[in-house]
């Protein structure tokens, strides 16, 4: 039984219920995040309470609890739902009023959190991505549940045998329709820059933290469209999938067509970390 929190009460999913007028439902107003948990410890849960806080802010909601407090909760979430693997989803909306769209008077937020199962994800031997143009708002730096434009990017990559969208803004690589992009070219490892177009990925970060410290060579800037197909690999990245090599973009191989070396080198270094979480003592 999947076990999930809802306003202060810890409860089975089934149970966990909310009012039509939450304007999560109504407007997509709100925000979210998703934490890995490695064998009953979550996997950067401060980065992700970072972000969630830059989210709150950007949306201009208020958080109603305390980093402790979260860490709290989420501890409690993952105890009461097995420790092991899973994933935490974690929503929180601007509360049920009136429909209205400016913010009503009081608000009173709405806290949901539930338990995913979660298996380590195998080192895929390489997929398909297609292009797509990026048709989302100009706040994608931000972890809304307003998810529309990436639902739609994701499920046209998937009607065509792919992934994963890969999406161009001017010219220029943004991200993936829920992942973010990096490119190999003449064994140097190149990603978008943080900004308003992207959602500054925990996964990308810690990427970008494994590369630094394993002395390999990387840089954090533009990726046109044309970089991106003459590059020699590509990966999509995120909390659930990790590090996914695409093999195929739009039909045509990317590189060799294989999964690269240096996708292969910092997939064996994001384990070593991974097993080093495992392993430790909290
Ligand atoms: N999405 N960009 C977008 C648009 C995303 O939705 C995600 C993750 C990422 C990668 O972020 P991170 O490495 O912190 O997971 C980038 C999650 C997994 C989701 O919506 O399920």
């Amino acid at each position: 039984m999947t076990i999930a929190y809802l306003n202060g009460t810890f409860l089975p999913l089934e149970q966990a219920h909310i009012p039509v007028l939450d304007r999560g439902f109504i407007f997509g107003d709100g925000v979210y995040e998703v934490i890995p948990v490695y064998a009953g410890k979550s996997f950067r849960l401060q980065e992700h309470l970072q972000r969630l806080e830059r989210s709150l802010a950007g949306i201009e909601l208020s958080n109603p609890l305390t980093r402790e407090a979260w860490q709290q909760i989420i501890e409690t979430l993952i105890a009461k739902n097995g420790g092991g693997d899973q994933s935490i989803y974690l929503h929180l909306t601007r509360g049920v009023a009136p429909r209205n769209h400016n913010f009503p008077a009081e608000v009173k937020h709405t806290i949901f959190l539930m338990s995913q199962p979660f298996k380590d994800p195998e080192p895929l031997p390489g997929v398909k991505a297609i292009t797509l143009p990026d048709n989302r708002w100009l706040r994608c730096d931000i972890k809304s549940i307003s998810l529309l434009s990436n639902v739609l990017l994701r499920q046209h990559a998937v009607e065509v045998g792919a992934v994963e969208s890969i999406l161009i803004r001017d010219g220029y690589v943004t991200e993936g329709a829920a992942s973010n992009v990096f490119i190999v070219k003449q064994g140097v490892v190149i990603t978008p820059p943080e900004g308003a177009f992207i959602l500054t990925g925990v996964t990308r970060d810690l990427i970008l933290e494994v590369l630094q410290a394993a002395n390999l060579p990387y840089r954090v800037e533009n990726v046109s469209e044309s970089q991106l197909r003459q590059a020699d690999e590509i990966w999509v990245t995120s909390s659930t999938r990790e590090i996914v090599p695409i093999t195929t973009l739009d039909d045509r191989p990317v590189g060799d067509g294989t999964r690269g070396k240096i996708w292969q080198v910092t997939w064996d270094l994001f384990q070593a970390y991974k097993k080093k979480l495992r392993h430790l003592e909290v």
